[in-house]
């Protein structure tokens, strides 16, 4: 079973949602990690989106330009890890999706018009950190929640840590309750 790693924790091994996706993800076989910041990965273009129709018209789906779909696709199970960004995530994250949603890959529409999602996964474990708190406004948890159901996968398992940038926060207490939903989620 392959777990895929999307980390756009982008501060490295200074993010503390970094920290948290590891302890999540700690001894757990076939985990395939892609670094969304290292990927350099660009806004899609006018031109870059011709192409990427041009070739599903071709059908020609070992194209370069589908590989992250076909990664996201075929994943048995999914872990995002982004912090909390500007009321959502940052934007690598979002490049990435562009990347990864292509129709007839990681969803269709059935002959009746309906979006039916194509991918493998039943879950998505969304984890997140937060310098304040969400207060109902984690529109990224929100947007993934809507994408996992673009890509018929059931489920997104929410996982955030909130307050770590309050001034004299303790940063382990402020951790605490998100490592504990995490042993849960683990056991
Ligand atoms: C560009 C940027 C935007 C942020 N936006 C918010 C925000 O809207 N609300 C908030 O509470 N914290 C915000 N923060 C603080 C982060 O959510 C917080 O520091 C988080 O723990 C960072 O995670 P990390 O340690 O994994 O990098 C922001 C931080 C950065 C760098």
């Amino acid at each position: 079973m392959t777990t895929l790693f999307a980390n756009a924790c982008v501060r490295g091994d200074d993010s503390r949602t970094l920290g948290l996706c590891r302890e999540y993800l700690e001894g757990m076989p076939d985990v395939v990690e892609i670094d969304l910041g290292a990927l350099n990965l660009r806004p899609l273009s006018g031109e870059e989106v011709s192409y990427r129709m041009q070739k599903q018209a071709e059908g020609a789906w070992d194209d370069e330009i589908f590989s992250l779909s076909h990664q996201f696709a075929e994943a048995d199970d999914i872990v995002i890890g982004a912090p909390y960004w500007d009321l959502s995530f940052p934007s690598v994250l979002k490049v990435y999706i562009e990347r990864v949603s292509v129709c007839d890959i990681t969803f269709h529409y059935t002959d009746d018009a309906r979006c039916e999602g194509l991918c493998r996964a039943k879950s998505i474990t969304y984890i997140s950190t937060c310098g304040g708190f969400v207060q109902g406004a984690d529109f990224g948890h929100e947007y993934i929640v809507g994408f996992a159901t673009m890509c018929g996968i059931p489920e997104v398992r929410y996982v955030v840590a909130e307050g770590l940038d309050v001034v004299g926060a303790n940063i382990e207490e402020c951790l605490a309750p998100a490592r504990a939903a995490i042993a849960k989620l683990r056991s």
